[in-house]
């Protein structure tokens, strides 16, 4: 049961970011009260189309940065914005220490969500640079909780993909053509969730009352593969087999200690997910911390299956011709038909 009913205004920071914009559509669909924070207008065309796109839906769009505290003061005081809800991106975590003293300086936010939407930074330990965005996402928890403002923390694990080892966003890229890459013997097992589902239970935490303060886990059930089986999911859905070539963990700290940015924090991620379980070598049982399943039972997650049909449908826009006659297309069809969930 959902403790709290109200439809406070939601703030969303970094709404154009990969993340954010899952969490701003989602909160829009959600039907809440919903601004987002852009940064000054900018030369960049995708972008903007994404700010028309919320604005359209519904979106009050509001110009300032993050780290300007004087005005983020301003604007929760003057839009009474009740919950605030941070996605900038790993370069720019540290913004967000300006935003949170506005934030306790403001006094309407009733709910603060910062930039997580990964592992738990407190129980992680990536190798460095990985480690380096850890520590500033510590740096900003501890801020939060000294300031006594009200939390969730957001632990949402990997995005639904194929898990490439450099790219940050690899969830709009499609899975393997060629080869697979395997992260040790591809044993280690790991949860992704669908972008889409991230936004959905992000928003039925932020005025959750049984969420208030905790950290919130998602693992659903139906999404936890290793990587052989990830790699034996595509190989169902574009019906052939791909060889596989062995990334092992000295392969994966070499290319972190490269400390190419964002490369090197990619592989140092993939290390400590693939090769170290970060995302399952601990119980949810502490007293600050919930599975999201366990809140929302009756709410579906995607299933990851599902999320592969849409690689396939976007194989098919991309190259219409050469998918007809690939082997890959055809369930595409079956896929449409069969959507799948999991709860
Ligand atoms: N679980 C996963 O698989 C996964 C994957 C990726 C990221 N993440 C996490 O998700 C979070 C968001 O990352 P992302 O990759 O989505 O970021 P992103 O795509 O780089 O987007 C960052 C957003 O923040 C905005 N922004 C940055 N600094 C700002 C400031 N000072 N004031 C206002 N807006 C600001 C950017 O605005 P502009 O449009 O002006 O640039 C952009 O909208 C991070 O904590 C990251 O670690 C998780």
């Amino acid at each position: 049961m959902t403790l709290s009913t109200s439809i406070g205004r939601v703030l969303i920071v970094g709404a154009t970011g990969f993340i954010g914009r899952f969490v701003a559509e989602a909160s829009l669909d959600a039907g809440r009260p919903t601004y987002v924070l852009l940064r000054p207008s900018s030369e960049n065309h995708s972008k903007n189309k994404v700010d028309k796109a919320l604005q359209d839906r519904g979106a009050i769009l509001l110009n300032g940065l993050a780290n300007d505290k004087e005005l983020m003061v301003k604007l929760l005081k003057e839009h009474n914005i009740e919950i605030v809800i941070s996605a900038v991106g790993g370069g720019r975590i540290l913004d967000q220490l300006s935003l949170v003293e506005a934030i306790s300086s403001a006094g309407t936010v009733k709910r603060f969500l910062p930039s997580e939407f990964g592992h738990d930074v407190d129980r992680a330990e990536p190798v460095e640079p990985g480690n380096q965005m850890y520590k500033e996402k510590r740096q900003v928890r501890r801020l939060v909780e000294k300031l006594d403002i009200p939390f969730t923390y957001i632990c949402c694990n990997s995005i639904a993909s194929w898990p490439y080892y450099d790219n940050t966003h690899p969830s709009e890229v499609i899975p393997p053509l060629d080869q697979f890459q395997i992260y040790g013997d591809g044993s280690v097992k790991a949860y992704f969730v669908a972008g889409t589902d991230i936004g959905k239970f992000t928003m039925k935490t932020v005025d959750d009352g049984r969420t208030v303060n905790k950290s919130v886990h998602f693992r659903p059930d139906c999404n936890f593969y290793n990587m052989n089986e990830l790699a034996a999911l595509w190989e169902k859905k574009i019906r052939r087999t791909l060889p596989r070539t062995i990334v092992t963990e000295d392969d994966l700290l070499s290319i972190a200690a490269e400390n190419r940015i964002p490369q090197s924090i990619v592989a140092s991620f993939t290390h400590d997910i693939f090769i170290k379980g970060c995302q399952v070598n601990f119980p949810i049982d502490g007293p600050n911390e919930i599975e999201v399943s366990s809140l929302y039972p009756n709410e579906p997650f995607r299933s990851l299956d599902d999320c592969f049909n849409d690689f396939l449908m976007k194989m098919e826009g991309e190259n219409p011709k050469q998918s007809n006659e690939n082997p890959a297309s055809k369930p595409v069809v079956e896929a449409i038909a069969i959507t799948a969930t999991c709860a």
